[in-house]
């Protein structure tokens, strides 16, 4: 019986210990780390309306959200901005990280690119702001009208793709996914970014 109750107890420490280590322990650690930083703003409703249009359109598959640091990849050169850090996805749920590059990282675009006109333009076609693009067009966010009405946000075609026959206006799909695009912008100033060493990492493409 004494020797039950002996097996009984150092199970229970076994089990207690482990769920310290490996429930308790990473919920104290990330509740700190994943406090929204000062300087980073919640989302506005119409971009939470735009997000959740960014994740039904797949944008992820293309897009990363996660800058990285200089020991792995140029990203601060390519003008991505500074390396992420977690107090940056704060707002973010489900958080859209990505894993694909097939076109750039999207944490700081709308720092780097603030226009509304170019991302309609860019989201209606985006061969016509960028030629070489392989990105798909989005034609289902906007109408083809001849009567533009008081209101309403008209993409800026350049005329050889608009002969005047048909006016492009955006739907209030697009406009609420431009948006998004412009908050996200993770470019306030953090104290710490934590730096990781990779042996003999010559930073992936
Ligand atoms: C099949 C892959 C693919 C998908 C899906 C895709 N993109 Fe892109 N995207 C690209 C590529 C490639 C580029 C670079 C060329 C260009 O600017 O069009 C790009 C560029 C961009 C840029 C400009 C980035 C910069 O740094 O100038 C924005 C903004 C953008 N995409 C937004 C989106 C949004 C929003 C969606 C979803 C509605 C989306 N993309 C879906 C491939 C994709």
């Amino acid at each position: 019986m004494t020797r039950a109750l002996g097996i009984i107890a150092a199970a229970a420490m076994i089990l207690l210990f482990a769920a310290l280590m490996i429930v308790v322990m990473p919920a104290v650690q990330l509740q700190a780390a994943s406090q929204a930083p000062e300087g980073l703003e919640p989302y506005s409703e119409q971009a939470l309306r735009g997000r959740q249009t960014y994740i039904s359109l797949g944008c992820v598959y293309c897009h990363s959200q996660q800058p990285r640091d200089p020991s792995i990849a140029p990203d601060g050169l390519r003008g991505w901005g500074r390396p992420s850090v977690p107090g940056d996805y704060a707002y973010d749920a489900p958080h859209q990280l990505g894993t694909m590059r097939t076109g750039p990282d999207l944490m700081n675009i709308g720092a780097r690119q603030p226009s509304v006109d170019w991302h309609l333009t860019h989201l209606y076609n985006p061969r016509i702001v960028m030629p070489w693009s392989t990105m798909p067009a989005y034609p289902f966010l906007f109408e083809e009208t001849d009567v533009v009405l008081d209101g309403d946000t008209q993409v800026k075609l350049p005329e050889e793709i608009s002969p005047g026959v048909f006016d492009v206006v955006a739907k209030p799909e697009a406009l609420n996914l431009v948006q998004y695009l412009l908050e996200l912008d993770r470019s306030y100033p953090v104290d710490e970014i934590p730096t990781i060493e990779v042996a003999g990492s010559q930073g992936e493409p």
